[in-house]
């Protein structure tokens, strides 16, 4: 069954949205197989953003991730990657469609709540490093 990774933000869990975020997955009848809370360290964050080393948001959102506790995840179903993504809207919140969960939560980046695996490739190498 296809699986993807889900990083819920320390803004998420500073704004106590844990609960509400979750609820949406489970509404949508997917099942968390995995969940922990953690502190990134600046070595699992900056390998979990490795294929955006060099952009000018690099250092920000490796600090912004180490800033407080996070809670990672495995959510499974069939097409889970693409409708998890669909689930968290676009990058920039201020354009994320209402409906989503940047869309209905954020206003900025990189405070923009949840991370989720782009590719099945992705999704591979998230989980492991998290798991
Ligand atoms: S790309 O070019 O499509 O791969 O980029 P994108 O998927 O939109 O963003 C990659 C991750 O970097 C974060 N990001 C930013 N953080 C801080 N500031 C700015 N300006 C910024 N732009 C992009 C973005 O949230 C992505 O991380 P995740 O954890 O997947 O949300």
């Amino acid at each position: 069954m296809e699986q993807t990774l889900v990083l819920l933000k320390p803004d998420s869990v500073e704004r106590k949205l844990i609960g509400k975020i979750i609820q949406r997955f489970e509404n949508k009848n997917f099942n968390i197989t995995n969940l922990k809370m953690i502190t990134m360290n600046r070595e699992l964050a900056e390998k979990h953003y490795e294929e955006h080393r060099g952009r000018d948001y690099f250092d920000k959102i490796v600090s912004f991730m180490c800033s407080g506790r996070i809670v990672a995840m495995v959510i499974e179903g069939e097409g889970v990657i693409k409708s998890v993504r669909k689930m968290v809207g676009k990058t920039n919140p201020l354009e994320a469609e209402a409906g989503t969960i940047r869309g209905d939560y954020g206003y900025t980046t990189p405070a923009n709540l949840i991370h989720s695996s782009d590719s099945e490739e992705s999704a591979k190498r998230e989980i492991n490093l998290f798991f």
